[in-house]
């Protein structure tokens, strides 16, 4: 048997494996000069050069070949005279599993030419052939790989928190129904007829389980898809994306903020140290596409780990965008008054031009713009909130201190009109052992996007949910 070996796997051990026959497989990438074959398999971005031999049957071959045709190769490693590659392979036999035709391939996106990101998205089932999105999508399992890792290390269970729900955590923005009924307009729904015999949704956070869940294992986090129906058309938005969730138990805002930076940082510095291939070919696309500053997306990875984060409580916000307003004669569209939600402006403002793209966590929130399960500080007027803002994307991470007494919570979800009869389970934990405890969320797909400098979200997730976009 001849043993089959990935591009990455023999570019890798390729000075061991000199004069050696072996088998590959793989998409052409380029054919040059009807005898140099790029291959590239996925595995690296990396392609294989693979040198036909002038014998009869690739001299057949040779008529035929055509980019984006897939093979599978049976050849010697040699040492390469180019200068490019250290090892290729001298081809001995080439079985051709489907061949493209020239015409096809001319109206897809595999044709060799730069492509917009638009035009791949139309073509999503084929993004996965070309370098760039191949690069995302490898650089997309390297981070969700090593927040496994970071959190398994450090003591926290993974949670399966359920999809269908009955409750919205968040309290505000949409949620997608679930039914097995059949609805027609204007028809008066007995829900006690549905399938779980109460109306259900696609749940928009596992948070409220996941507390359950750290009230008994301590440390938790979950990691999975959530779903919001929002009509939000930005590049930072999907209405499917992946949320990770830690949940701690006996831990104060303060620790969580701490834990939300060194996570974070553990995360860059893991992509920064194992995905450098596919980083610097984004940085290249990036630099000749976008016109970005030479190594761009590498030093504003380093900016992250290079100091600590800024910390300032919402009031100061207020305060720092005020003054500036005032002092750099700059206009937001939205006016400054305490008890605001920030908008994307003023994050923008604040992590990219006054805290010089280092990312800021605020902190004390007005309780009037967030969640009803935030602890109330003694103030009355703020909660124990945290928001994570990183340049160019905005809010990566939100979370808190959770409201870990009884008549509190009680309170708080009357005030917000929170059913709590629905949700007495989640009250319930309040009377068996309550303890401080808190969490945060972070958006996965955002994560990304920021690593892999993309514009838009819809480039970082295999098959992105928007409003009307639900093909493939
Ligand atoms: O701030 P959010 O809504 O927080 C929660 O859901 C809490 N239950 C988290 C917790 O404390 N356990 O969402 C958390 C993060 C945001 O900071 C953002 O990064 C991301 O989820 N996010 C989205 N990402 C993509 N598309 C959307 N529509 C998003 N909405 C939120
Ligand atoms: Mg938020």
């Amino acid at each position: 048997m001849i043993k089959k070996y990935s591009v990455k796997k023999l570019l890798n051990q390729g000075k061991f494996l000199l004069n050696k026959k072996v088998l590959v497989e793989g998409w052409i990438r380029s054919f040059r000069y009807s005898i140099f074959i790029s291959l590239n398999d996925g595995s690296t971005i990396q392609n294989l050069q693979i040198v036909l031999s002038t014998n009869k049957l690739d001299k057949i071959i040779m008529k035929k070949i055509t980019i984006g045709s897939s093979i599978r190769v049976i050849g010697i490693v040699k040492k390469s005279i180019g200068k490019k590659q250290y090892i290729e392979l001298q081809s001995l036999d080439i079985t051709i599993y489907e061949l493209v035709n020239p015409e096809i391939l001319q109206k897809s996106i595999l044709q060799p030419k730069r492509h917009s990101f638009e035009k791949l998205r139309e073509q999503a089932h084929l993004r996965f052939q070309t370098n760039i999105f191949s690069c995302i999508m490898r650089i997309r399992h390297h981070i969700a790989f090593c927040i496994h890792k970071y959190f398994h290390e450090h003591g926290f269970f993974y949670l399966h928190s359920p999809i269908i729900t009955t409750s919205n955590c968040e309290g505000t923005g949409k949620m997608f129904q679930i039914t097995t009924m059949d609805l027609k307009e204007n028809q008066l729904i007995d829900y006690a007829k549905d399938f779980f015999k109460c109306k259900t949704y696609l749940s928009v956070s596992g948070q409220l389980e996941a507390e359950t869940a750290s009230l008994g294992l301590g440390k938790v986090y979950t990691f999975g898809p959530v779903f919001r129906a929002e009509n939000s058309n930005t590049s930072r938005h999907l209405s499917e994306f992946w949320m990770i969730e830690p949940e701690i138990a006996f831990y104060h805002l303060e620790e969580n903020i701490n834990l939300a930076e060194k996570f974070l940082k553990f995360v860059i510095r893991y992509i920064v140290e194992n995905s450098m291939e596919d980083l610097i070919f984004l940085n290249q696309c990036l630099e000749k596409w976008k016109k970005k500053k030479k190594n761009y997306l590498l030093d504003k990875l380093e900016l992250i780990l290079k100091f600590p984060f800024n910390k300032i409580s919402y009031t100061e916000t207020i305060r720092i965008l005020d003054q500036e307003e005032k002092k750099k004669n700059i206009k937001f569209s939205h006016p400054i008054i305490w008890g605001m939600d920030l908008k994307s402006e003023h994050e923008q403002y604040l992590v990219d031009q006054y805290f010089k793209k280092i990312p800021v966590i605020i902190f004390d929130y007005p309780c009037s713009i967030k969640a009803f399960y935030m602890r109330m500080n003694n103030d009355g007027k703020t909660v124990r909130a945290m928001d994570v803002l990183f340049p160019e994307i905005g809010e990566i991470i939100g979370g808190s201190q959770r409201e870990e007494r009884y008549d509190m919570l009680l309170q708080r979800m009357k005030d917000t009109n929170i059913d709590f009869n629905k949700l007495w389970w989640y009250l319930d934990t309040r009377r068996f052992g309550s303890v401080p405890h808190s969490g945060f969320g972070l958006g996965f797909d955002r994560l990304v996007q920021f690593i892999t400098g993309m514009n838009n979200i819809r480039d970082v997730i295999p098959f992105p949910r928007t409003p009307n976009n639900a093909e493939f």
